[in-house]
C-alpha cells in the first residue's frame, strides 16, 4: 500500500485525490490519509503530491504511518475532488514536527 505521511499536515494540497482509481483518500481537518486496505498499489498518486508526502509502505519505518492511515481512514469522509490547499501551506511545506504542532 501507499500511505500519507507527516508533511501533508497543514498543507493538504489534495492533488493526490484526483488521480486515485479507487477513491481511497480520506479527509481530516488538516491532512488526508489513504485506506491501506483499499489502495491497489498503483503508485500514480506519489508523484502528484507537491509536498512529497505519499510513500510506499516498503520504505523503512513505515509501520506507524500505515497504522495511522488505517485508523483515520475509517473515521474521516472520502475525498475525490481537489480543493484549495490550507492557508499558509507554502511556509509549512517541509517544516519539521508538524504532527505535534498542527495535527488535530
Ligand atoms: Fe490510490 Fe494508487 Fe495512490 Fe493507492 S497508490 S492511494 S490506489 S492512487
Ligand atoms: Fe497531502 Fe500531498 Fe495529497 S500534501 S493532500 S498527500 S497531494
Amino acid at each position: 500500500t501507499y500511505v500519507v505521511i507527516e508533511n501533508c499536515i497543514a498543507c493538504k494540497y489534495t492533488d493526490c485525490v484526483e488521480v486515485c482509481p479507487v477513491d481511497c483518500f480520506y479527509e481530516g481537518e488538516n491532512m488526508l490519509v489513504i485506506h491501506p486496505d483499499e489502495c491497489i498499489d498503483c503508485g500514480v498518486c506519489e508523484p502528484e503530491c507537491p509536498a512529497d508526502a505519499i510513500r510506499p509502505d516498503t520504505e523503512p519505518d513505515m509501520e506507524e504511518w500505515v497504522a495511522f492511515n488505517r485508523k483515520y481512514a475509517v473515521q474521516w469522509p472520502v475525498i475525490v475532488t481537489k480543493k484549495d490547499p490550507l492557508p499558509g501551506y507554502e511556509e509549512r511545506d517541509g517544516e519539521p514536527g508538524k504532527l505535534e504542532k498542527y495535527f488535530s
